[in-house]
C-alpha cells in the first residue's frame, strides 16, 4: 500500500523535480502544486506517473461552477489520484467539480482554511466572525453534502471534522513541523501528533525537500505517522 505521507513537490521545474524523485526507489505519494504545474504543464504529471508514483494535484480551483467544471474536464484524462477545489467556492461549485469525476477513481477534496491562516486573519481580513473550527466544520459539511471525499485542514482540526462528518471523510493535513520555524505555516503539529489527531494523510514539503538526508527524513516522518 502506498504511504499516506504525501511529499509536496514545490519545485520550479522538471529538472529539480526529477533530481529529487531519483532518491526514491519505491512508489511514493507526491503533491504537484501550482508552481510546478504552471511551469511544466500536463507533461509533468505523465512523467511522474511513469515512475509509478501516486499524485495529488493541488491547484485549489476557485471560480464559478461552470468554469471550475470545464477546467476539471481538461484535467480528467490525467487520472489523478486526488485533486482539489476551494470549499469557499460554495456547495454548487463543489458539486459541479464532483460531477466531473463521478465515474472515475479520482478523489475530489475541498480546501478549508489554509494552514497559513491564523484566527486573527480569519476575523480581521476575511471578516469571518465564527471561530476557525466552526468555519472549518461548516466547510467540511458542505463539502460532504456536495459528495467530496474529504477536506484539506490542519491536523488540529481533524478530530472534530471526523466527529462531524464521520471517519470515512478524509482529512488531508499540511502544516507538519518538528518545531515552528517562523515560516508561513501557522497551525502546525509533528507527524506523531498528526497521527494521534486522526489525520488520514499528511502533506509534507520543506521538512523533507530541504533536509540534508531527504529519504531519511521521509522514512522518519513515515514511521512516526504510520507507526
Ligand atoms: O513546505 P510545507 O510542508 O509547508 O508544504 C505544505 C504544502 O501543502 C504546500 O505545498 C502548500 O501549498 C500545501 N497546502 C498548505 N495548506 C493548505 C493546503 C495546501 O500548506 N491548506
Amino acid at each position: 500500500m502506498v504511504s499516506k505521507v504525501i511529499i509536496a513537490l514545490d519545485f520550479k521545474n522538471k529538472e529539480e523535480t526529477m533530481r529529487f524523485l531519483k532518491y526514491f526507489k519505491e512508489p511514493i505519494f507526491v503533491k504537484v502544486g501550482m508552481e510546478l504545474f504552471y511551469s511544466e504543464g500536463k507533461n509533468i504529471i505523465e512523467e511522474i506517473k511513469a515512475l509509478n508514483h501516486h499524485i495529488f494535484l493541488d491547484l485549489k480551483l476557485h471560480d464559478i461552477p461552470n468554469t471550475v467544471a470545464s477546467a476539471l474536464q481538461v484535467l480528467k484524462p490525467l487520472a489523478i489520484d486526488i485533486i482539489n477545489v476551494h470549499c469557499a467556492g460554495g456547495y454548487q461549485m463543489m458539486k459541479a467539480a464532483q460531477e466531473v469525476f463521478k465515474d472515475t477513481d479520482t478523489k475530489v477534496i475541498g480546501v478549508s482554511q489554509l494552514t497559513s491562516t491564523s484566527s486573527t486573519m480569519l476575523h480581521d481580513e476575511l471578516l469571518i466572525k465564527e471561530s476557525m473550527i466552526d468555519t472549518i466544520i461548516s466547510y467540511a459539511l458542505n463539502a460532504q453534502r456536495a459528495g467530496l471525499a474529504g477536506i484539506v485542514c490542519s491536523p488540529l482540526e481533524a478530530q472534530q471534522v471526523h466527529l462531524a462528518c464521520g471517519l470515512d471523510f478524509l482529512c488531508i493535513c499540511p502544516g507538519i513541523r518538528y518545531q515552528s520555524n517562523g515560516d508561513d505555516q501557522v497551525r502546525v503539529t509533528t507527524p506523531s501528533m498528526a497521527a494521534q489527531l486522526t489525520c488520514d494523510y499528511i502533506v509534507v514539503g520543506r521538512p523533507i525537500t530541504k533536509a540534508t538526508d531527504r529519504v531519511g527524513m521521509y522514512q522518519k516522518i513515515k514511521e512516526e505517522f504510520e507507526g
